[in-house]
């Protein structure tokens, strides 16, 4: 065990940044924050460059639109500026919040319009690309741009846009499957989540996180980090949902996240047209999600990283 030399904190030595010299003294560090202020680094809000996230797992139903909206949303009302991509033609996203972009994220793909023309403001801190039929059109031009251009159309437009300047985190709802559309999504992502869903049996939510994660790592030329493995739908009376808990705890070790209850409240939100924040503050769901948001903007990138091959 270390001491955190600026927090006090005791803590495990895992990570290559939470050590720092300063001449011939050695520092460690519990937390990204705690090694800032320690080494007068500067903060990543100072340095306004987004962290990229995408929410991701290649089955459907596992809650993806939900983690991504309320995730969103409630890192948004924290007062982080954020966008949020939707990257799934059946355009829940805009459909869960009440919005319908005048362009879509298809124009940002296929015209080369700039995505922050076509952002919408939904929220306080929040904005939206959303998406509709039209995205299958443009994973249809996709697959016929050149191999070496394919995956990275999503990231050339952002980064010439100079998107991630604007906002604090991006988050992408991606769609059930591992196309050419979500192949640009972990292109341009720092961090990945997976949320899986523990209705059923654990080793199958877990083969099912490792083939994605596998497929990640095929796909993706550079280090996507797999920040969480979030549980959904978690149901704690019944045996199979500890169980399930219990199995992807062994497997993600602290990469598996506190999980979301089953809870009627998250279902009925987005035909509210609202957030859970807005539709139940007092929900299960906005409890468990507050608890992600909180992870969320505690945990720094760089800590978060299976694929980073930073750990010690
Ligand atoms: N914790 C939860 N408790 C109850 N209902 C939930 C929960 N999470 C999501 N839902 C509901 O389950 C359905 C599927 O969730 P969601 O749309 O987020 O999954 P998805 O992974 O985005 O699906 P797809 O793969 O089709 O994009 C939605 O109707 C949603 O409102
Ligand atoms: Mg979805």
């Amino acid at each position: 065990m270390e001491t955190c030399t600026t927090c006090g904190r005791t803590f495990t030595l895992e990570f290559a940044y939470q050590v720092g010299m300063v001449g011939a003294e050695r520092r460690t560090f519990c937390h990204l924050d705690c090694r800032r202020a320690g080494l007068g680094e500067a903060s990543h809000s100072t340095a306004r460059r987004a962290r990229v996230i995408a929410v991701l797992n290649q089955k459907g139903g596992t809650g993806k639109t939900t983690t991504s909206v309320n995730l969103a949303a409630g890192v948004a009302e924290k007062g982080f500026d954020v966008l949020l991509i939707d990257m799934d033609a059946q355009g829940n996203v805009g459909a869960s919040l009440g919005v319908k972009g005048e362009h879509t994220l298809a124009s940002v793909l296929v015209e080369g319009r700039n995505p922050m023309d076509v952002a919408v403001p939904v929220r306080g801190h929040l904005d939206v690309i959303t998406a509709d039929e039209s995205l299958a059109a443009a994973e249809v031009w996709l697959a016929r741009q050149d191999d070496a251009i394919a995956p990275h159309v999503l990231a050339s437009r952002m980064t010439a846009a100079m998107v991630q300047r604007s906002y604090q985190y991006i988050v992408i709802d991606c769609g059930p499957s591992l196309n050419l559309l979500n192949r640009n999504a972990l292109t341009y992502a720092d961090e990945v989540i997976i949320p899986v869903t523990c209705d059923y049996l654990a080793l199958v939510g877990v083969r099912q996180v490792l083939r994605t994660i596998r497929e990640i790592d095929k796909h993706v030329g550079h280090a996507v980090r797999i920040a969480g493995v979030v549980p959904t739908f978690f149901d704690p009376r019944t045996r199979l949902a500890r169980e399930s808990i219990a199995t992807l705890q062994g497997h993600f070790k602290e990469r598996c996240l506190e999980p979301i209850r089953i809870n009627t409240r998250l279902a009925e939100a987005p035909t509210h047209r609202k957030t859970i924040f807005e539709h139940a503050p007092e929900s299960h769901g906005a409890e468990d999600y507050h608890r992600l948001v909180d992870w969320l903007v505690t945990h720094q990138a760089a800590e978060a990283g299976v694929a980073t091959g930073a750990t010690l």
